[in-house]
């Protein structure tokens, strides 16, 4: 299909903390390049994003800092647009969901399915602590996933399996601020009934992925959330912050943040279009068929964006669905998930302050993009990267071709006079190179697009070399201008193949070259040599300055220093200590050392391995909710510990007789515990 317009979201992040590197590795630097490589080719587009600003991180954020939600907004809106600026995201708005300009959007949204007759009215159980005389709603209780049993799941989400829950179905719900063990109470809440438009939005995900190639690990979330079949979803909350339900007797009650979060990238294209003082600008990249619209976000928002957000569009009627939504997966970093609670990771700000330079950043992060698995991010590698790659090898060859040409033409570019083979050939590679370049950020994959635009550079310093104009500058001077002006010609256009990525460096370029609005900046055009005989250089600077040891070192001793220091995990975020027991309690639980036989995945399931395991005096079969951690081979030979005495139960169609022990580590993940020396099995183990 012809496209005349492009819009491009990026996920609107919540405005409770300040943006790390994990974030820009999900949604932002890949939307950005996606946007700059567009605005190249000359498409029209426009990119908005904005700040998250409801919902419980928010609340939960102010009670932690003892400040009023508002507070909490107001600081960190201005923290992430400027942090956002410095990286260089160039969005055409960045809004903010506390806008009334917003509020009414979600209010229309709302109203109409309730004209409408879409949503349902229900008076349910729901969560309620009579400590601090509230409904928990969301993120307010914690408890144990019912689907992958991880016991830090949340009212509205387990992060550990991503999958979007009911809060009725936690296991041993608490109280995120108080701990208590709430009690259900009734309250009445609107529903939005997901199921009704299941086989719209089956159609909807086939069809776009047959047109614009979804990525895999985005499909198979769909597909497992069609299989077991879309529920009604509350869309209402007892909450005060938020949008308030715009119905007559509810003032306590607001919309559920994921309902007003997504229109929120709507609201952002209205305010610009009220910006530039064309109030009616946004509607044709929201309502027009011919648009395309790609909603960039991390994997744990593709349940709102595959599913929720495209179903209040097709209820709304006249709105354009997601064409594509390029999810990624999650960055580590330094080995390890970023953690605000652990002190692990670092802030985007703080890591700009130490380098400001942040080309370099963009560079090691679209490198490393977790495209298809999660990925890591190690400031050594980040070091290496600028110093070996961006240094030695573009920098390199954009310094030696600008010095060559102000020490020998006079810092004017030497005729092309006649072209040899491999003059032609390094013509005929620039020629190519936008296409192929083209075609890996048209279709998301923008390492791979990165990886071709290196091998410009890298071919350019081979050209260097080959020909080497050092020596044929006395030997043949014709040669010599031939070599260099194909050299200026290369430089130029990586001025142009770089922007989507190191767009300040390709400013930088085009500075030095002196260019003009009459040379081209567009895409296509990037491959043909655009300098003129004689055209006349600018002065030429350092594009990257070599990053030392001692400013890594420097850097990851402050961040070992911070997670010294963390928080150890305030009280209400370790489980609370459950009730005295005799010993005699303790006595009935019968728990055995067990040798591992046999350990393969259970079909069709991500999470649970079958363990065959030998007693001494008898074998059997254990389900263990470990995959994740471990793989089969892991486990055999190992002694492991069980339950041997838990009544028997079916997991994913396995009987399981028993129960192998594992502590909780870090975000739910179980470590298997194993005897510290060599134990026969069927020991008894108290
Ligand atoms: N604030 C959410 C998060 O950080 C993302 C919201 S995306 C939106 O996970 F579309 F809902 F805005
Ligand atoms: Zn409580």
């Amino acid at each position: 299909m012809q496209y005349k317009r492009i819009l491009v979201t990026a996920a609107l992040p919540y405005a409770n903390g300040h943006l790390h590197l994990g974030h820009l590795a999900g949604a932002y630097l890949p939307a950005d390049i996606y946007v700059r490589f567009q605005r190249l080719k000359r498409r029209d587009i426009v990119f908005f994003c904005g700040s998250d600003e409801h919902g419980v991180p928010i609340t939960i954020t102010a009670e932690k800092e003892k400040v009023t939600p508002k507070a909490v907004v107001d600081r960190y809106h201005e923290a992430n647009k400027h942090a956002f600026d410095r990286f260089g995201m160039s969005f055409d708005n960045y809004s903010r969901t506390s806008l009334a300009l917003h509020h009414e959007t979600a209010k229309e949204f709302f109203l109409d399915f309730y004209n409408k007759g879409i949503l349902k009215e229900k008076t349910e159980k729901q969560l309620f602590c009579e400590h601090d005389g509230m409904f928990l709603a969301d993120r307010y209780v914690e408890g144990t996933c019912p689907n992958c049993k991880d016991p830090g799941a949340r009212g509205d989400q387990c992060e550990h399996c991503g999958n979007w829950l009911n809060q009725e179905d936690l296991i041993e719900p608490k109280c995120k601020i108080c701990g208590n063990i709430p009690v259900v109470r009734e309250t009445k809440h609107w529903y939005f009934p997901l199921g009704d438009f299941q086989q719209e939005l089956e159609h909807y995900v086939d069809q776009r992925n047959e047109r614009d190639g979804w990525k895999e690990n985005v499909l198979q979330y769909c597909r497992s959330w069609f299989k077991e079949g879309l529920q009604d979803r509350a869309v209402t909350r007892d909450l005060t912050w938020g949008v308030p339900v715009p119905l007559e007797g509810y003032p306590k009650k607001v919309l559920y943040v994921w309902f007003d979060a997504v229109l929120g990238y709507i609201s952002s294209a209205k305010e610009w279009a009220l910006q530039k003082g064309d109030p009616d600008a946004w509607k044709p990249y929201w309502q027009k068929d011919d648009t395309k619209y790609v909603a960039f976000i991390g994997k744990d928002n593709i349940v709102f964006h595959c599913i929720v957000f495209p179903a209040m569009l097709m209820a709304k009627g006249g709105y354009l669905l997601p064409e594509n939504v390029p999810a990624n997966e999650f960055l580590n970093f330094e080995g390890q998930k970023f953690s605000k609670s652990r002190g692990w990771g670092i802030d985007l700000k703080d890591f700009l302050d130490e380098f400001p330079n942040a080309d370099s950043l963009r560079y090691a992060i679209a490198v490393n993009l977790p495209e298809y698995h999660d990925s890591d991010f190690y400031l050594k590698d980040f070091q290496a990267r600028n110093n070996n790659e961006l240094a030695s090898i573009l920098g390199n060859f954009v310094n030696r071709t600008m010095t060559f040409v102000k020490n020998n033409f006079n810092n004017a570019v030497p005729p092309q006079g006649t072209l040899d083979d491999i003059d032609q050939a390094q013509l005929e590679y620039l020629r190519k190179a936008p296409a192929e370049i083209g075609e890996c950020f048209e279709r998301y994959r923008f390492r791979d697009g990165l990886l071709s635009v290196m091998n410009v550079a890298r071919a350019a310093n081979k050209y260097f070399n080959d020909t080497a104009p050092w020596k044929t500058l006395k030997e043949n001077p014709d040669r010599c201008r031939t070599t260099i002006n194909i050299c200026m010609q290369t430089v130029c256009s990586l001025a142009i193949l770089i922007e989507p990525i190191l767009p300040n460096t390709a400013q930088k370029i085009r500075t030095m070259l002196r260019l003009t609005s009459q040379h081209t900046t567009a895409w296509d055009e990037a491959g043909l040599p655009a300098l003129s005989d004689g055209h006349e250089l600018g002065e030429s600077e350092l594009l990257f300055n070599r990053i030392e040891d001692k400013q890594i070192e420097r850097l990851l001793d402050r961040l070992s220093d911070d997670s010294r220091k963390a928080d150890v995990p305030r009280s209400m975020d370790a489980a609370p200590l459950k009730q005295t027991i005799d010993i005699e309690d303790f006595m009935k639980v019968d728990l055995r050392t067990a040798k591992v036989i046999e350990c393969e995945k259970v079909k069709k399931s991500k999470k649970l391995l079958k363990v065959s395991i030998d007693l001494g005096f008898e074998k059997r079969t254990v389900v263990a909710g470990i995959a994740e951690q471990y793989q089969p081979e892991d486990l055999l030979g190992k002694t492991v510990i069980i339950v041997a005495n838990l009544k028997p139960a079916r997991l994913m169609g396995v009987e399981s007789n028993g129960m192998v022990l594992a502590a909780i580590g870090e975000n739910g993940n179980p470590v298997l515990l194993m005897p510290a020396s060599d134990v026969s099995p069927g020991s008894t183990v108290r």
